[in-house]
């Protein structure tokens, strides 16, 4: 399978579905805010841009199954392939017109990362990477920064909103990386996040309680683009285990350290 070629078609799969995303922001109005729990906004724009999704990436690879956050296809996972859609990264600040909000793709085989697209549609910044094929923002090559330390870096976090059992570990932590970096950034998107180590924009990104679907474009980002990804206290794939830290690889041990002095499993 040619993974670079693919993942140009679900490059044009998610800048369709954005231009759909960017057509409903122009109308969008908090009546049609619903909510899944407490704090977890969703809306149709998302539900429908999944289901745009969907329908196109069925015909890029048509074996290939599905795990999606709004759930439009019910449980569809396939034995190889499956795609995994994040329809709109950033809800909360869509529905409240902040303007950094995401499309976010991956593509997996068995376990394994090997296409994935965020696309940043108020920018109209489209980054694509493919196994072993480089990153790239609007087909210009991206790299992580070679900023050396934690001290020269901006790190960029998601403060929890919904569960807050790890509250006050998480704090600590904060104020560790507030006192020991340029600063501390909460965008909103995690896809976002992840796309801006990749293209250098910040040194590192830590989170927890992240989804796959939050996540697979972004990690495949960061990693062809040149940097790390790991879970926050061992190496293991942050995929599929809820805590992420991302970073250009030099900061990184610096970055797994300030977390283990704070973070208790
Ligand atoms: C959220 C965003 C946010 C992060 C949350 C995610 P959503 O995704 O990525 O930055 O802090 O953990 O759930 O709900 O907007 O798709
Ligand atoms: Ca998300
Ligand atoms: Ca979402």
């Amino acid at each position: 399978m040619d993974y670079n070629q693919l993942s140009f078609q679900l490059a044009a799969v998610t800048r369709h579905a954005g231009q759909f995303i960017r057509q409903e922001a122009a109308t969008f109005n908090r009546s049609h805010i619903e909510t899944k729990g407490v704090h977890d906004l969703v809306s149709y724009v998302d539900k429908e841009t999944e289901k745009l999704l969907v329908a196109g990436l069925r015909e890029v690879l048509p074996e290939a199954g599905f795990i999606t956050e709004e759930g439009t296809e019910g449980a569809n996972r396939a034995e190889g392939y499956n795609w995994i859609i994040d329809p709109l990264d950033g809800t909360t600040n869509f529905v409240h017109g902040l303007p950094v909000y995401c499309v976010s793709v991956g593509l997996i085989h068995h376990d394994e990362l090997v296409a994935g697209v965020v696309y940043e549609v108020v920018r109209d910044e489209c980054f694509r990477a493919a196994k072993g094929a480089g990153a790239f923002c609007n087909e210009i090559p991206i790299h992580v920064t070679d900023v050396p330390d934690l001290n020269s870096s901006l790190i960029a976090t998601g403060f929890p909103y919904t569960d807050f059992g790890k509250m006050d570990d998480y704090l600590q932590l904060l104020g560790a990386f507030m006192r020991r970096s340029h600063g501390v950034r909460r965008v909103g998107s995690a896809a976002a996040d992840l796309a801006y180590v990749a293209a250098g924009r910040f040194e590192g990104f830590f989170e927890f309680n992240l989804n796959s679907y939050d996540v697979a474009a972004g990690i495949l980002l960061v990693r062809e683009a040149g940097g790390r990804v790991t879970q926050f206290l061992e190496d293991g794939d942050p995929l599929f285990g809820r805590q992420v830290v991302a970073s250009n690889g030099l900061v990184h041990d610096e970055m797994q350290s300030t977390i283990r002095e704070f973070w208790k499993e």
